[in-house]
Protein backbone atom coordinates (compact mmCIF):
# COMPACT_ATOMS: atom_id res chain seq x y z
CA UNK A 1 0.00 0.00 0.00
CA UNK A 2 1.18 3.40 -0.85
CA UNK A 3 2.80 5.50 2.37
CA UNK A 4 1.05 8.55 3.49
CA UNK A 5 3.29 12.02 2.95
CA UNK A 6 4.83 12.00 6.50
CA UNK A 7 7.03 15.07 5.19
CA UNK A 8 4.22 17.81 5.68
CA UNK A 9 2.86 16.37 9.22
CA UNK A 10 4.45 17.30 12.43
CA UNK A 11 3.62 14.67 15.36
CA UNK A 12 2.73 15.27 18.88
CA UNK A 13 4.74 12.66 21.32
CA UNK A 14 2.65 11.40 24.51
CA UNK A 15 4.01 9.76 27.19
CA UNK A 16 0.39 8.50 28.40
CA UNK A 17 1.04 7.83 32.42
CA UNK A 18 1.48 12.08 32.73
CA UNK A 19 -0.09 13.22 29.96
CA UNK A 20 -4.45 13.27 31.45
CA UNK A 21 -6.29 11.30 33.80
CA UNK A 22 -9.47 10.59 32.38
CA UNK A 23 -10.53 8.05 35.59
CA UNK A 24 -9.46 9.49 38.45
CA UNK A 25 -6.80 7.41 39.93
CA UNK A 26 -3.82 9.99 39.71
CA UNK A 27 -2.38 8.09 36.58
CA UNK A 28 -2.73 9.37 32.60
CA UNK A 29 -5.01 7.14 30.80
CA UNK A 30 -6.50 6.51 27.12
CA UNK A 31 -10.00 8.30 28.90
CA UNK A 32 -8.05 11.36 29.58
CA UNK A 33 -5.77 11.12 26.32
CA UNK A 34 -9.61 11.02 24.34
CA UNK A 35 -10.74 14.15 26.28
CA UNK A 36 -7.57 16.07 24.92
CA UNK A 37 -7.93 14.90 21.18
CA UNK A 38 -8.98 18.41 20.24
CA UNK A 39 -7.04 19.73 21.65
CA UNK A 40 -3.79 18.16 19.87
CA UNK A 41 -5.64 18.80 17.14
CA UNK A 42 -5.75 22.12 17.55
CA UNK A 43 -1.99 22.45 17.68
CA UNK A 44 -2.07 22.10 14.17
CA UNK A 45 0.11 18.46 14.09
CA UNK A 46 -1.28 15.72 12.07
CA UNK A 47 -0.24 12.84 14.25
CA UNK A 48 0.30 10.95 17.99
CA UNK A 49 3.05 9.19 18.71
CA UNK A 50 2.01 7.23 22.02
CA UNK A 51 5.22 6.04 23.88
CA UNK A 52 4.32 2.62 25.20
CA UNK A 53 0.78 2.01 26.38
CA UNK A 54 1.02 -1.81 27.08
CA UNK A 55 0.96 -3.91 30.14
CA UNK A 56 4.27 -3.37 31.49
CA UNK A 57 5.60 -3.81 35.39
CA UNK A 58 7.10 -0.77 34.70
CA UNK A 59 10.67 -0.98 35.48
CA UNK A 60 11.32 1.11 33.16
CA UNK A 61 7.83 2.70 32.74
CA UNK A 62 6.52 1.12 29.85
CA UNK A 63 9.83 0.28 28.05
CA UNK A 64 9.93 -3.20 29.50
CA UNK A 65 6.24 -4.75 27.93
CA UNK A 66 4.86 -8.01 29.26
CA UNK A 67 1.85 -8.22 26.68
CA UNK A 68 2.44 -6.35 23.09
CA UNK A 69 -1.12 -7.04 22.39
CA UNK A 70 -2.87 -5.57 25.28
CA UNK A 71 -3.46 -2.42 26.85
CA UNK A 72 -1.86 -1.44 30.04
CA UNK A 73 -4.84 -1.78 32.72
CA UNK A 74 -3.36 1.28 34.11
CA UNK A 75 -4.12 3.18 31.13
CA UNK A 76 -7.72 1.60 29.98
CA UNK A 77 -8.57 -1.24 27.77
CA UNK A 78 -8.05 -2.52 23.82
CA UNK A 79 -11.66 -0.76 23.14
CA UNK A 80 -10.74 2.10 24.91
CA UNK A 81 -7.86 2.51 22.41
CA UNK A 82 -9.83 1.71 19.29
CA UNK A 83 -11.89 4.92 20.61
CA UNK A 84 -9.12 7.31 20.78
CA UNK A 85 -7.79 5.52 17.37
CA UNK A 86 -11.05 6.23 15.43
CA UNK A 87 -11.57 9.99 16.91
CA UNK A 88 -8.11 10.67 16.13
CA UNK A 89 -8.43 9.63 12.71
CA UNK A 90 -11.74 11.54 12.32
CA UNK A 91 -9.71 14.39 13.47
CA UNK A 92 -6.91 13.90 10.90
CA UNK A 93 -4.24 12.78 13.03
CA UNK A 94 -2.75 9.91 12.16
CA UNK A 95 -1.39 6.98 15.29
CA UNK A 96 1.99 5.68 15.55
CA UNK A 97 3.25 3.22 18.27
CA UNK A 98 6.31 2.54 20.45
CA UNK A 99 7.56 -0.73 19.20
CA UNK A 100 9.93 -1.93 22.10
CA UNK A 101 11.86 -4.90 20.45
CA UNK A 102 15.14 -4.84 21.52
CA UNK A 103 14.09 -6.23 24.98
CA UNK A 104 10.32 -7.34 26.45
CA UNK A 105 10.06 -7.29 30.33
CA UNK A 106 11.74 -10.05 32.51
CA UNK A 107 7.93 -10.91 33.17
CA UNK A 108 6.93 -11.78 29.69
CA UNK A 109 5.66 -15.24 29.14
CA UNK A 110 8.79 -15.77 26.60
CA UNK A 111 11.07 -14.96 29.16
CA UNK A 112 9.08 -16.90 32.21
CA UNK A 113 9.66 -19.90 30.12
CA UNK A 114 12.92 -18.68 28.63
CA UNK A 115 14.77 -18.66 31.88
CA UNK A 116 13.08 -22.35 33.17
CA UNK A 117 15.46 -24.52 31.05
CA UNK A 118 17.92 -24.70 28.16
CA UNK A 119 15.66 -26.63 25.94
CA UNK A 120 12.04 -25.59 26.12
CA UNK A 121 10.44 -23.61 22.81
CA UNK A 122 11.54 -19.90 24.55
CA UNK A 123 14.67 -21.09 25.17
CA UNK A 124 16.62 -19.17 22.50
CA UNK A 125 14.34 -16.12 22.76
CA UNK A 126 16.93 -14.53 24.45
CA UNK A 127 20.69 -13.95 24.71
CA UNK A 128 21.76 -16.50 27.26
CA UNK A 129 25.34 -17.73 27.82
CA UNK A 130 27.89 -19.58 29.96
CA UNK A 131 29.55 -17.79 32.96
CA UNK A 132 33.34 -17.55 32.24
CA UNK A 133 35.28 -19.19 34.95
CA UNK A 134 38.36 -17.93 37.18
CA UNK A 135 39.16 -21.13 39.33
CA UNK A 136 36.56 -21.06 41.32
CA UNK A 137 34.71 -17.81 40.59
CA UNK A 138 32.17 -17.33 38.57
CA UNK A 139 32.39 -14.45 36.26
CA UNK A 140 29.88 -13.00 33.24
CA UNK A 141 30.27 -13.82 30.15
CA UNK A 142 31.85 -10.64 29.15
CA UNK A 143 32.47 -6.98 30.65
CA UNK A 144 29.92 -5.17 29.42
CA UNK A 145 28.26 -2.20 31.49
CA UNK A 146 24.40 -2.05 30.92
CA UNK A 147 23.06 1.41 30.13
CA UNK A 148 20.87 1.75 33.28
CA UNK A 149 21.80 -0.77 35.59
CA UNK A 150 25.53 -2.21 36.37
CA UNK A 151 26.97 -5.13 34.50
CA UNK A 152 25.00 -6.11 31.66
CA UNK A 153 24.42 -9.75 32.59
CA UNK A 154 22.53 -11.27 35.17
CA UNK A 155 22.87 -14.92 36.68
CA UNK A 156 20.28 -17.09 36.29
CA UNK A 157 20.14 -20.34 38.37
CA UNK A 158 17.97 -22.67 36.90
CA UNK A 159 19.90 -22.49 33.99
CA UNK A 160 23.14 -21.67 35.37
CA UNK A 161 23.95 -19.29 32.49
CA UNK A 162 23.61 -15.69 32.06
CA UNK A 163 21.22 -13.18 29.82
CA UNK A 164 22.39 -9.90 28.58
CA UNK A 165 20.52 -6.79 29.50
CA UNK A 166 21.73 -3.50 27.72
CA UNK A 167 19.26 -1.64 29.96
CA UNK A 168 18.06 -2.81 33.29
CA UNK A 169 17.66 -6.16 34.86
CA UNK A 170 14.24 -6.03 33.86
CA UNK A 171 14.78 -5.62 30.15
CA UNK A 172 16.23 -8.75 29.19
CA UNK A 173 17.43 -8.78 25.34
CA UNK A 174 16.00 -10.64 22.80
CA UNK A 175 17.65 -13.03 20.65
CA UNK A 176 16.68 -11.49 17.17
CA UNK A 177 18.94 -13.93 15.32
CA UNK A 178 16.30 -16.60 16.45
CA UNK A 179 14.12 -16.58 13.09
CA UNK A 180 11.03 -17.32 15.98
CA UNK A 181 11.55 -14.17 17.32
CA UNK A 182 11.31 -11.77 14.43
CA UNK A 183 8.33 -13.65 13.03
CA UNK A 184 6.99 -12.33 16.58
CA UNK A 185 7.52 -9.46 15.76
CA UNK A 186 5.94 -9.31 12.81
CA UNK A 187 3.36 -10.64 13.95
CA UNK A 188 3.13 -7.69 16.88
CA UNK A 189 3.04 -5.10 13.48
CA UNK A 190 0.46 -7.08 12.11
CA UNK A 191 -1.59 -7.07 14.92
CA UNK A 192 -1.68 -3.32 15.43
CA UNK A 193 -1.36 -1.95 11.91
CA UNK A 194 -4.54 -4.48 11.33
CA UNK A 195 -6.21 -2.40 13.99
CA UNK A 196 -5.44 0.63 11.94
CA UNK A 197 -2.31 1.91 13.60
CA UNK A 198 -0.37 4.33 11.02
CA UNK A 199 3.12 3.16 12.33
CA UNK A 200 5.71 3.04 14.67
CA UNK A 201 8.47 4.69 16.71
CA UNK A 202 10.78 1.92 16.62
CA UNK A 203 12.79 2.12 20.24
CA UNK A 204 16.46 1.50 19.78
CA UNK A 205 15.98 -0.01 16.94
CA UNK A 206 19.60 -0.11 15.94
CA UNK A 207 20.36 -2.46 18.95
CA UNK A 208 18.69 -5.72 18.05
CA UNK A 209 21.27 -7.40 16.03
CA UNK A 210 24.17 -8.14 18.07
CA UNK A 211 27.90 -9.26 17.33
CA UNK A 212 27.94 -12.96 17.20
CA UNK A 213 31.09 -13.29 19.67
CA UNK A 214 29.98 -11.17 22.13
CA UNK A 215 33.79 -9.97 22.70
CA UNK A 216 34.63 -7.59 25.72
CA UNK A 217 34.74 -3.90 25.45
CA UNK A 218 36.68 -1.04 26.56
CA UNK A 219 37.55 -2.26 30.11
CA UNK A 220 37.36 1.16 31.37
CA UNK A 221 34.64 2.78 29.44
CA UNK A 222 31.32 3.57 31.64
CA UNK A 223 27.68 2.46 30.26
CA UNK A 224 28.25 1.98 26.95
CA UNK A 225 31.57 -0.07 26.64
CA UNK A 226 29.60 -3.02 24.72
CA UNK A 227 28.20 -0.56 22.32
CA UNK A 228 30.60 -0.98 19.32
CA UNK A 229 29.39 -4.49 19.51
CA UNK A 230 25.45 -4.44 20.01
CA UNK A 231 25.34 -1.21 17.98
CA UNK A 232 24.18 -1.49 13.86
CA UNK A 233 25.13 -5.03 14.24
CA UNK A 234 25.95 -7.37 11.15
CA UNK A 235 22.38 -8.40 10.58
CA UNK A 236 20.59 -5.48 11.49
CA UNK A 237 19.84 -4.45 7.68
CA UNK A 238 18.60 -7.69 7.00
CA UNK A 239 16.40 -7.32 10.02
CA UNK A 240 15.03 -4.18 9.24
CA UNK A 241 13.99 -5.70 5.72
CA UNK A 242 12.21 -8.32 6.99
CA UNK A 243 9.94 -5.47 9.22
CA UNK A 244 9.97 -3.32 6.06
CA UNK A 245 8.23 -5.44 4.30
CA UNK A 246 5.86 -6.05 6.75
CA UNK A 247 5.10 -2.24 7.16
CA UNK A 248 5.13 -1.67 3.40
CA UNK A 249 1.87 -4.08 2.88
CA UNK A 250 0.09 -1.02 5.08
CA UNK A 251 2.11 2.08 3.83
CA UNK A 252 3.03 2.07 7.29
CA UNK A 253 5.36 4.66 8.99
CA UNK A 254 8.93 3.62 10.57
CA UNK A 255 11.05 6.03 13.07
CA UNK A 256 13.75 4.35 14.13
CA UNK A 257 15.58 5.55 17.54
CA UNK A 258 19.22 5.24 17.29
CA UNK A 259 21.38 6.35 19.89
CA UNK A 260 24.94 7.87 19.32
CA UNK A 261 24.33 7.21 15.35
CA UNK A 262 26.65 8.89 13.01
CA UNK A 263 25.07 10.57 9.96
CA UNK A 264 26.80 8.32 7.64
CA UNK A 265 25.30 5.56 9.28
CA UNK A 266 22.07 7.20 9.21
CA UNK A 267 22.01 7.14 5.83
CA UNK A 268 22.73 3.26 5.42
CA UNK A 269 19.22 2.86 6.65
CA UNK A 270 17.54 6.02 5.54
CA UNK A 271 18.13 5.90 1.55
CA UNK A 272 18.35 3.72 -1.56
CA UNK A 273 16.69 0.13 -2.18
CA UNK A 274 17.50 -0.16 1.61
CA UNK A 275 15.70 2.76 2.92
CA UNK A 276 14.41 0.39 6.05
CA UNK A 277 13.35 3.62 7.87
CA UNK A 278 11.87 6.50 7.43
CA UNK A 279 13.58 8.97 9.62
CA UNK A 280 15.96 8.52 12.68
CA UNK A 281 15.74 10.18 15.69
CA UNK A 282 19.13 10.67 16.39
CA UNK A 283 20.77 12.48 19.58
CA UNK A 284 23.28 15.12 18.23
CA UNK A 285 21.58 18.04 19.04
CA UNK A 286 20.90 16.66 22.71
CA UNK A 287 24.65 17.30 23.31
CA UNK A 288 24.76 21.20 23.62
CA UNK A 289 25.39 20.61 26.93
CA UNK A 290 26.65 17.32 27.43
CA UNK A 291 29.39 14.56 26.48
CA UNK A 292 27.14 11.38 25.94
CA UNK A 293 24.23 12.11 28.00
CA UNK A 294 23.18 14.95 30.12
CA UNK A 295 24.84 13.96 33.49
CA UNK A 296 27.78 14.59 32.10
CA UNK A 297 27.06 18.05 31.91
CA UNK A 298 28.90 21.48 30.76
CA UNK A 299 27.60 24.94 29.77
CA UNK A 300 25.67 25.06 26.61
CA UNK A 301 27.56 25.83 24.18
CA UNK A 302 25.58 27.52 20.96
CA UNK A 303 28.17 26.68 18.15
CA UNK A 304 27.85 22.90 19.73
CA UNK A 305 24.07 22.51 18.68
CA UNK A 306 24.49 24.59 15.79
CA UNK A 307 27.01 22.23 14.25
CA UNK A 308 24.77 19.48 15.44
CA UNK A 309 21.68 20.85 13.38
CA UNK A 310 23.76 21.67 10.33
CA UNK A 311 25.44 18.71 10.25
CA UNK A 312 22.45 16.35 9.89
CA UNK A 313 20.81 19.21 7.74
CA UNK A 314 23.24 18.93 5.11
CA UNK A 315 24.34 15.59 4.92
CA UNK A 316 20.91 14.18 4.61
CA UNK A 317 19.51 17.51 2.06
CA UNK A 318 18.18 15.39 -1.51
CA UNK A 319 19.08 12.24 0.22
CA UNK A 320 16.86 11.34 3.27
CA UNK A 321 14.41 13.37 5.67
CA UNK A 322 15.10 14.51 9.04
CA UNK A 323 12.54 14.24 12.43
CA UNK A 324 13.06 17.28 14.31
CA UNK A 325 12.82 17.24 18.33
CA UNK A 326 14.09 18.89 21.10
CA UNK A 327 12.52 17.67 23.32
CA UNK A 328 10.87 13.19 24.58
CA UNK A 329 10.60 11.04 27.10
CA UNK A 330 14.10 10.63 27.58
CA UNK A 331 15.62 14.61 27.85
CA UNK A 332 15.35 17.18 30.56
CA UNK A 333 12.81 20.47 29.53
CA UNK A 334 14.40 22.30 26.56
CA UNK A 335 14.05 25.77 28.29
CA UNK A 336 15.60 24.45 31.64
CA UNK A 337 18.94 23.50 29.42
CA UNK A 338 19.37 25.39 25.98
CA UNK A 339 17.03 28.38 27.36
CA UNK A 340 16.30 30.37 30.48
CA UNK A 341 13.65 29.97 32.84
CA UNK A 342 14.01 33.52 33.87
CA UNK A 343 13.66 34.25 29.95
CA UNK A 344 11.01 31.69 30.10
CA UNK A 345 8.34 33.00 27.69
CA UNK A 346 11.37 34.67 25.25
CA UNK A 347 13.06 31.49 25.09
CA UNK A 348 10.69 29.12 24.72
CA UNK A 349 9.07 30.59 21.67
CA UNK A 350 12.28 31.35 20.17
CA UNK A 351 13.49 27.78 20.67
CA UNK A 352 9.98 26.50 18.92
CA UNK A 353 11.54 28.66 15.63
CA UNK A 354 14.99 27.19 15.96
CA UNK A 355 13.56 23.74 15.29
CA UNK A 356 10.42 24.24 13.40
CA UNK A 357 11.75 25.55 10.25
CA UNK A 358 14.56 23.26 9.71
CA UNK A 359 13.71 20.66 6.97
CA UNK A 360 12.38 17.59 8.30
CA UNK A 361 9.37 16.61 10.40
CA UNK A 362 8.93 17.84 13.31
CA UNK A 363 7.53 16.11 16.99
CA UNK A 364 6.70 18.20 20.01
CA UNK A 365 6.48 16.33 23.45
CA UNK A 366 3.88 16.64 25.56
CA UNK A 367 3.93 19.77 27.81
CA UNK A 368 6.62 21.50 25.41
CA UNK A 369 4.15 23.40 23.89
CA UNK A 370 3.05 25.16 27.04
CA UNK A 371 6.75 25.80 28.30
CA UNK A 372 7.32 22.88 31.02
CA UNK A 373 10.62 23.69 32.83
CA UNK A 374 12.81 20.87 34.72
CA UNK A 375 11.43 19.85 38.52
CA UNK A 376 13.76 20.44 41.43
CA UNK A 377 12.55 17.54 43.89
CA UNK A 378 14.07 17.54 47.30
CA UNK A 379 15.45 14.24 47.82
CA UNK A 380 16.48 10.76 45.43
CA UNK A 381 13.58 9.19 47.19
CA UNK A 382 11.22 11.69 45.11
CA UNK A 383 12.34 10.35 41.75
CA UNK A 384 10.93 7.46 40.32
CA UNK A 385 12.91 6.78 36.78
CA UNK A 386 15.26 3.69 36.90
CA UNK A 387 18.05 5.09 35.11
CA UNK A 388 18.07 8.45 37.12
CA UNK A 389 18.16 6.65 40.55
CA UNK A 390 20.85 4.21 39.43
CA UNK A 391 22.97 6.53 37.89
CA UNK A 392 22.91 9.02 40.98
CA UNK A 393 23.50 5.93 42.92
CA UNK A 394 26.21 4.66 41.05
CA UNK A 395 28.28 8.02 41.69
CA UNK A 396 28.00 7.82 45.40
CA UNK A 397 31.86 7.19 46.01
CA UNK A 398 33.05 10.46 43.68
CA UNK A 399 30.48 12.85 44.42
CA UNK A 400 28.35 14.14 47.58
CA UNK A 401 24.95 13.94 48.05
CA UNK A 402 24.00 17.54 47.10
CA UNK A 403 26.26 17.72 43.76
CA UNK A 404 24.63 14.60 42.82
CA UNK A 405 20.99 15.93 43.44
CA UNK A 406 22.57 18.94 41.64
CA UNK A 407 23.29 16.34 38.59
CA UNK A 408 19.85 14.95 38.31
CA UNK A 409 18.02 18.40 38.59
CA UNK A 410 20.11 18.97 35.29
CA UNK A 411 20.00 15.98 33.34
CA UNK A 412 16.94 13.41 34.84
CA UNK A 413 14.39 12.79 32.19
CA UNK A 414 11.95 12.83 35.45
CA UNK A 415 12.04 16.48 34.60
CA UNK A 416 9.84 15.26 31.04
CA UNK A 417 7.51 13.08 33.45
CA UNK A 418 5.58 15.55 35.82
CA UNK A 419 2.26 15.45 35.23
CA UNK A 420 1.16 17.93 31.81
CA UNK A 421 0.16 20.90 33.94
CA UNK A 422 -3.34 21.91 31.88
CA UNK A 423 -4.54 24.87 34.94
CA UNK A 424 -4.21 26.03 38.19
CA UNK A 425 -6.54 24.52 39.93
CA UNK A 426 -5.17 21.89 42.06
CA UNK A 427 -3.17 19.43 41.08
CA UNK A 428 -2.39 21.44 37.67
CA UNK A 429 -6.03 20.34 36.18
CA UNK A 430 -3.83 16.46 35.71
CA UNK A 431 -6.11 14.83 38.09
CA UNK A 432 -8.83 15.14 40.35
CA UNK A 433 -6.85 12.73 42.99
CA UNK A 434 -3.02 13.20 43.99
CA UNK A 435 -1.14 12.44 40.75
CA UNK A 436 1.39 9.51 40.87
CA UNK A 437 4.49 11.89 40.31
CA UNK A 438 4.98 15.30 41.59
CA UNK A 439 3.56 18.08 39.67
CA UNK A 440 5.88 21.15 39.25
CA UNK A 441 4.92 23.62 41.66
CA UNK A 442 5.34 26.26 39.06
CA UNK A 443 1.85 24.82 37.43
CA UNK A 444 0.24 28.05 38.50
CA UNK A 445 2.24 30.46 36.30
CA UNK A 446 3.44 28.01 33.92
CA UNK A 447 -0.42 26.21 32.23
CA UNK A 448 -2.22 25.37 28.94
CA UNK A 449 -5.76 27.47 30.50
CA UNK A 450 -3.57 30.38 31.20
CA UNK A 451 -1.84 30.46 27.67
CA UNK A 452 -4.70 29.58 25.53
CA UNK A 453 -6.31 33.09 25.74
CA UNK A 454 -3.11 34.81 24.94
CA UNK A 455 -2.07 35.42 21.96
CA UNK A 456 1.45 35.89 22.57
CA UNK A 457 2.07 32.71 25.17
CA UNK A 458 4.22 29.92 24.07
CA UNK A 459 1.30 27.68 23.35
CA UNK A 460 -0.05 30.19 20.52
CA UNK A 461 2.99 30.68 19.42
CA UNK A 462 3.50 26.57 18.88
CA UNK A 463 0.09 26.75 16.54
CA UNK A 464 1.49 29.65 14.51
CA UNK A 465 5.10 28.14 13.53
CA UNK A 466 3.13 24.59 12.76
CA UNK A 467 0.42 26.31 10.53
CA UNK A 468 2.88 29.08 9.05
CA UNK A 469 5.38 25.91 8.22
CA UNK A 470 2.58 23.54 7.19
CA UNK A 471 1.40 26.81 4.26
CA UNK A 472 4.94 27.27 2.88
CA UNK A 473 6.50 25.77 0.78
CA UNK A 474 9.47 26.80 1.21
CA UNK A 475 9.86 25.53 5.40
CA UNK A 476 8.64 22.48 3.38
CA UNK A 477 11.14 21.60 0.84
CA UNK A 478 13.33 24.65 0.94
CA UNK A 479 16.80 23.77 1.05
CA UNK A 480 18.81 24.46 4.60
CA UNK A 481 21.71 27.03 5.02
CA UNK A 482 23.32 28.30 8.11
CA UNK A 483 25.19 31.54 8.44
CA UNK A 484 27.32 32.50 10.96
CA UNK A 485 28.19 29.09 12.31
CA UNK A 486 30.93 30.13 14.91
CA UNK A 487 28.69 32.94 16.76
CA UNK A 488 28.23 32.10 20.15
CA UNK A 489 24.92 33.79 20.70
CA UNK A 490 22.65 33.97 17.16
CA UNK A 491 21.78 31.29 15.08
CA UNK A 492 20.73 32.00 11.95
CA UNK A 493 19.43 29.76 8.90
CA UNK A 494 17.88 30.53 5.97
CA UNK A 495 15.50 28.37 3.48
CA UNK A 496 15.47 28.31 0.09
CA UNK A 497 13.08 27.48 -2.60
CA UNK A 498 12.58 28.36 -5.95
CA UNK A 499 11.96 32.31 -5.79
CA UNK A 500 11.48 32.81 -1.85
CA UNK A 501 14.33 32.78 0.64
CA UNK A 502 13.31 32.69 4.47
CA UNK A 503 15.73 33.53 7.13
CA UNK A 504 15.19 32.55 10.48
CA UNK A 505 16.69 34.09 13.43
CA UNK A 506 17.65 33.33 16.89
CA UNK A 507 19.25 34.79 19.50
CA UNK A 508 20.34 32.42 22.60
CA UNK A 509 21.26 35.38 24.95
CA UNK A 510 20.23 37.09 27.72
CA UNK A 511 21.52 40.56 26.56
CA UNK A 512 20.90 42.44 23.88
CA UNK A 513 22.86 41.25 20.15
CA UNK A 514 23.76 43.20 17.42
CA UNK A 515 23.81 41.33 13.92
CA UNK A 516 24.31 41.49 10.24
CA UNK A 517 22.32 40.27 7.36
CA UNK A 518 23.94 38.01 6.09
CA UNK A 519 25.77 39.11 2.49
CA UNK A 520 23.80 39.25 -0.61
CA UNK A 521 20.80 40.51 1.50
CA UNK A 522 19.33 43.64 2.38
CA UNK A 523 16.52 45.05 5.02
CA UNK A 524 14.44 46.34 1.37
CA UNK A 525 11.99 44.01 0.95
CA UNK A 526 12.18 42.15 3.60
CA UNK A 527 8.85 40.91 5.44
CA UNK A 528 8.62 39.56 8.87
CA UNK A 529 6.31 36.60 8.67
CA UNK A 530 6.97 36.03 12.23
CA UNK A 531 8.22 37.41 15.65
CA UNK A 532 8.11 36.63 19.25
CA UNK A 533 8.30 39.97 20.33
CA UNK A 534 4.29 42.30 20.34
CA UNK A 535 6.39 45.40 19.46
CA UNK A 536 8.33 45.71 16.19
CA UNK A 537 11.77 44.46 15.78
CA UNK A 538 14.40 46.80 15.01
CA UNK A 539 17.01 46.45 12.04
CA UNK A 540 20.16 44.77 12.96
CA UNK A 541 19.31 44.29 16.83
CA UNK A 542 17.85 41.37 19.09
CA UNK A 543 16.01 41.00 22.28
CA UNK A 544 16.81 38.83 25.14
CA UNK A 545 15.91 35.62 23.01
CA UNK A 546 14.36 37.27 20.21
CA UNK A 547 13.26 35.19 17.03
CA UNK A 548 12.68 36.47 13.55
CA UNK A 549 11.35 34.60 10.69
CA UNK A 550 11.51 36.80 7.77
CA UNK A 551 11.25 36.55 3.97
CA UNK A 552 12.19 37.94 0.43
CA UNK A 553 11.13 37.44 -2.51
CA UNK A 554 14.26 36.65 -5.30
CA UNK A 555 13.69 38.59 -8.42
C1 LIG B 1 14.81 4.12 24.54
C2 LIG B 1 13.61 4.78 25.19
C3 LIG B 1 13.89 4.93 26.65
C4 LIG B 1 14.08 3.55 27.23
C5 LIG B 1 15.17 2.79 26.50
C6 LIG B 1 15.12 1.35 26.82
O1 LIG B 1 15.94 4.90 24.59
O2 LIG B 1 13.33 5.99 24.56
O3 LIG B 1 12.87 5.60 27.31
O4 LIG B 1 14.39 3.66 28.58
O5 LIG B 1 15.04 2.87 25.11
O6 LIG B 1 13.94 0.80 26.29
CA1 LIG C 1 -6.32 7.18 35.34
Amino acid sequence: MEQFDFRRMAFYQIWIRSFADGNGDGIGDLYGVYDKLDYIASLGVDGIWFSPIYPSPNADYGYDISDYRDIHPDYGNLDQFRKVLSRAHELGLRVILDLVINHTSDEHPWFLESRKSRDNPYSDYYIWRDPKWKGETRLPPNNWFSQFEGLAWEYCPEREQYYLHVFAKKQPDLNMDNPKVREEVKGIMRFWLDMGVDGFREDVITYISKHPQLPDGIPFLPIINGQPFYKDGPNLLDYLREFRTVAQEYGALQIGEAPMTSVSTALTYLTGKDRVLDMMIQFDHMMADCFLNEYLHHPFSLVKLKRAFTRWQEALEGKAWNALYLENHDHPRVISRYGSEEYWRESGTMLAAAYLFQKGTPFLYQGQEIGMTNIRLGSIEEYQDVATINTYHSFRRHQSEEKRLRHVHIASRDSARTPVQWDGSENAGFSAVKPWFSVNPNYREINAAKEEPDPGSILNFYRRCLKLRKENETLLWGEYREYFPLHPQIFVYERSYRRERILIVCSFSKNEQSWKLPKGYAWEGSELLLGNYAEEPARGRLRPYEALVLRWNVT
